[in-house]
């Protein structure tokens, strides 16, 4: 596990196909590629460091998109907040068993990589899709 590369290929297509919120993505992507891939913690200091860098970010992402989806009045706002919503409090229960030296940092990596991914190529998507047609007509109105 240690070893293996992360596994690239699917990050530029799950992406949400909105440029602001793409560069998010790939911040976060490249943070979550500096979690260890391993069991048990063996960089305490390291992790110490990262995982507030996560958190902060993470909520800085969310608040982002969820500005954005009230801004252009998505209607599909009410359960991709829920969505952030759950993938924040499975986090937070991560912190809490790096607090308590239990922390599995190669479940954490899939985790968020794999939320992320998979968020980022549907939920996201939608919401994308919605603002660039918004953006659109607002072009085609003043023109
Ligand atoms: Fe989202």
């Amino acid at each position: 596990m240690e070893n293996l590369p992360p596994p690239k290929d699917n990050d530029e297509s799950s992406l949400p196909g909105l440029p602001e919120m793409d560069e998010q993505h790939r911040y976060l992507l490249k943070l979550f590629d500096r979690i260890e891939q391993s069991f048990t913690v063996t960089r305490q200091a390291a992790l110490a460091a990262l995982l507030p860098e996560i958190e902060g970010y993470l909520h800085f992402h969310f608040a982002s998109e969820e500005h954005l989806m009230r801004h252009y009045r998505f209607p599909g706002f009410p359960p991709h907040q829920s969505d952030h919503e759950a993938a924040a409090a499975r986090f937070v229960r991560f912190l809490d068993d790096f607090e308590a030296n239990r922390l599995n940092p190669g479940a954490l990596r899939i985790f968020l990589r794999g939320w992320l991914l998979d968020h980022g190529a549907t939920a996201d998507r939608e919401y994308a899709a919605w603002i660039a047609a918004c953006r659109e007509n607002f072009f085609k109105s003043k023109s």
